[in-house]
């Protein structure tokens, strides 16, 4: 097995140094488990890399935003790059000061705005001339001066899925590099606003980083724009970095990346900043679920597990491949197997065609690389709970962080309606 922080000690599978079957006899499934061992290590992975530069890191809270998680970042000295008021109520929530957040999205809404605005955070990234002249409008009425980066698309392709590629001209994200100068001149006209920056996020799940140093190489034309009107004092190179999900591929470290993109970085007193979400916590989570029911139609195999596509959609958004291993290893023959949840449409799967060993009915499955985009995209479809979340500390002890949710939640902000 080689992904980080996994491996087979007498036939059973452990994770960040714990038997997994063993917190499959004190947890029901599903669950997402999760190592603060292995989050901590590919914190300091980064941190190698970026020792003797001005580097800051700003965890994309997206990729995983459960409390207990965000803190263990705090701690490690990470800021935070936020999307929506909730990101920044939940960053709060753990005593996050308003100057390590930064707060991106083309799409934020006035009350957002104020509440940002509030607790005083280090800037928002804007991607459009109509948000600029809101935040101002916004800083004006309560009289403070709004700390803004400008969000460029630089147009490339970052050759990733095409539902997450964001520095395309054709995505939604960002501002024109035609609309740039222009941009800059309506900000330095505004009283309440005042201009720190700019910077890009061409996509995510990036594992060719050539992407990434055309990006680098297209900045050098836009610092010297802005160079003109102002000193540079942040430049916002995104996040992307992208994480191992099958057994055969190897991608770059965050060090490795760091390493690779050192040479094309700018010079001088700015500060740089990077805003990965996925390697950070990608790696240091995995989803379980049991085998409720296997069956075989019309000659295939079917493995009907109890977690469903409400809790990790990947595979059935992006036809996405998570590596699915059995929690204790198996020499039995190979099988093609679909791996199904309970919900009722087709695509609801986790893996199709799938080579698995032969497994029995209650044996349990390990879903690898779902610490990012996992629960966070999960939803209640079909009324079914929420799973819940478990930390293996780095002490080895294992504690929950997050219930399962109960069939309460489910018709909470519901029911208070029936007898009008
Ligand atoms: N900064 C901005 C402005 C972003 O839009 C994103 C991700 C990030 C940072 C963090 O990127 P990361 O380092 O995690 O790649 N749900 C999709 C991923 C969507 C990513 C959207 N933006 C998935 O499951 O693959």
């Amino acid at each position: 097995m080689n992904f980080e922080g996994l491996e087979y000690k007498n036939t059973i599978l452990h994770f960040g140094g714990k038997s997994v079957l063993e917190i499959t006899q004190t947890f029901p499934t599903p669950f997402y488990l999760y190592s603060e061992e292995i989050l901590e290590k590919r914190i300091e992975s980064y941190y190698e890399a970026i020792k003797d530069h001005n580097i800051q890191l700003m965890y994309s809270v997206k990729a995983n935003s459960n409390l207990s998680i965000l803190k263990m970042i705090h701690k490690k000295g990470l800021g935070f790059d936020i999307v929506s008021g909730g990101e920044l109520f939940r960053c709060l929530q753990i005593h996050v000061p308003g100057n390590q957040i930064i707060f991106s999205g083309v799409g934020k809404t006035e009350e957002e705005i104020e509440f940002a605005l509030k607790n005083k955070i280090l800037f928002f990234s804007i991607e459009s001339q109509s948000e600029l002249y809101l935040i101002e409008k916004i800083a004006k009425r309560l009289q403070v001066v709004a700390p803004i980066n400008i969000r460029v698309n630089p147009d490339i392709n970052p050759k990733t899925h095409p539902y997450i590629s964001t520095g395309l001209k054709e995505n939604k994200f960002g501002i024109s590099a035609d609309q740039f100068e222009d941009t800059i001149q309506t900000a330095l006209t505004l009283k309440h606003i005042e201009l720190c920056g700019f910077g890009y996020h061409i996509g995510s799940q990036i594992t060719d980083l050539s992407s990434k140093i055309e990006a680098l190489e297209k900045s050098k034309n836009f610092i010297k724009i802005f160079n003109k009107y102002k000193k540079l004092q942040f430049f916002d190179i995104g996040g992307g970095l992208g994480i191992q999900y099958k057994k055969e591929e190897k991608v770059p470290s965050p060090k490795d990346f760091i390493e690779s993109i050192l040479p094309y970085l700018p010079k001088g007193d700015l500060t740089i900043l990077l805003e990965p979400g996925r390697s950070i916590i990608g790696p240091a989570g995995i989803y379980i679920s049991k085998i409720l029911y296997i069956k075989n139609n019309y000659g295939k195999l079917f493995y009907i597990v109890d977690g469903a596509m409400n809790d990790l959609i990947r595979p059935s958004l992006y036809n996405a491949y998570h590596e699915i291993i059995p929690i204790i290893e198996k020499q039995d023959l190979p099988q093609i197997v679909d791996i199904v949840g309970p919900i009722c449409e087709t695509s609801d799967f986790f893996a199709k065609n799938r080579l698995l060993p032969l497994m029995q009915e209650n044996e349990f499955l390990a879903i690898l690389s779902a610490g990012a985009y996992g629960f966070v995209m999960s939803s209640q479809y079909n009324s079914r709970p929420r799973p819940s979340e478990i930390l293996i500390k780095k002490n080895h002890q294992v504690q929950i962080i997050r219930e399962k949710e109960t069939y309460f939640d489910l018709i909470k902000p519901e029911i208070k309606f029936l007898n009008e």
